[in-house]
């Protein structure tokens, strides 16, 4: 499509020479003989350029440019003036004009000036284009890069899953175990305001921390009786197998204080390393209380079913010893063992 004109005027034979000398390089003209007029036409038409005279009755050149400035920032505008005054060039410079043309003027200067401000609007036009169809493109892949993110995720606690599965199926006693922790374990954190970020570690670390019962025999985890001294010493060994198994993945780095310290007791007396009160991860912590109460609450062939106020009871009893304080409370008072 050509480009669009307006000239404004109030010298008509510079109006009528500007239009004839621009038509013929291709541009269509329209004409103002005073500020007012060039407004009313530049409202009413699709211009890419404005050529205005300074002196004009009524709205005077500057009063123009700073009118069509407010409602097109981006529109070109060439003042001409045959008296030159440096504290008009820099208002019209700051209002945002693109070039002086000083009378008489040349008419192949005008339509150099002309040229120039048209191809200036293309490239600032092509910028803003580019920059709106980059800011599209970014906004497209991150929509993606979010959604593929997510699936991934999703396979990744999916797969995490099945091998926890696999954990528990081990213990045939222990069916669900692990998924039973990691529920139970995330209302907890829920109640100490963990962030997402925390609360994802603490899923993937609840649902694995028992992964080390993988290197031990199934004999001793099906054993349906009570277990010989040697026989708990080989189940104490399964945090340090889980450590050993999962160690040099980056994936796993921050679950490795729930792997291995899942069972340490609050007083100091647990294993592997005997760590007491905060000195235990808290992560830690917040796992043994639900696996604790899972297991008990769990049938075993040589003691059957415990009730569940049977359970509650024994886990007080253990406040402060085998469990941290706080947490046990969180988990009886809000009834955590129902989830
Ligand atoms: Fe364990």
């Amino acid at each position: 499509m050509e480009d669009r004109i307006l000239i404004a005027d109030d010298e008509k034979t510079i109006c009528s020479v500007l239009s004839q000398r621009l038509t013929r390089e291709g541009y269509s003209c329209v004409t103002a003989h005073n500020g007012k007029e060039a407004l009313t036409r530049f409202y009413q038409g699709n211009f890419s350029l404005v050529i205005s005279d300074i002196r004009m009755p009524e709205v005077d050149g500057l009063e123009l440019l700073k009118s069509v400035k407010a409602v097109r920032p981006t529109m070109m505008f060439i003042l001409m003036t045959a008296f030159p005054e440096i504290d008009i060039a820099v208002e019209a410079i700051h209002l945002g004009v693109s070039d002086f043309l000083i009378k008489p003027f040349d008419l192949e200067l005008a339509v150099f000036s002309v040229k120039k401000a048209l191809e200036q609007k293309k490239m600032e036009e092509e910028i803003e284009s580019y920059h709106k169809n980059l800011k599209r493109m970014v906004e497209e892949r991150t929509v993606e890069l979010q959604h593929a993110y997510r699936t991934l995720k999703k396979a990744y606690l999916d797969s995490v899953k099945v091998l926890a599965e696999a954990i528990d199926a081990k213990d045939p006693y222990l069916r669900g175990h692990s998924d039973r922790v990691r529920r139970m374990s995330l209302r907890i954190a829920v109640s100490l305001g963990f962030s997402e970020e925390r609360m994802e570690i603490l899923e993937y670390g609840s649902l694995l921390h028992d992964i080390g019962k993988i290197g031990i025999q199934d004999e001793i985890l099906r054993k349906p009786g009570p277990l010989s001294p040697d026989e708990y010493q080989t189940i104490q060994e399964h945090p340090l197998i889980g450590v050993k198994i999962v160690e040099g993945i980056e994936f796993f780095k921050d679950k490795i204080p729930m792997i291995r310290n899942h069972h340490e007791h609050f007083n100091g007396e647990g294993y592997p390393d005997g760590l007491a009160g905060e000195g235990i991860p808290l992560e830690a912590r917040i796992i043994a209380v639900p696996d604790a109460f899972d297991a008990m609450a769990s049938l075993r062939p040589h003691r059957g079913t415990m009730a569940l106020e049977d359970i509650l009871l024994e886990m007080e009893k253990y406040k402060g010893k085998q469990f941290d304080p706080k947490l046990l409370e969180i988990f009886l008072q809000e009834k955590i063992y129902q989830s």
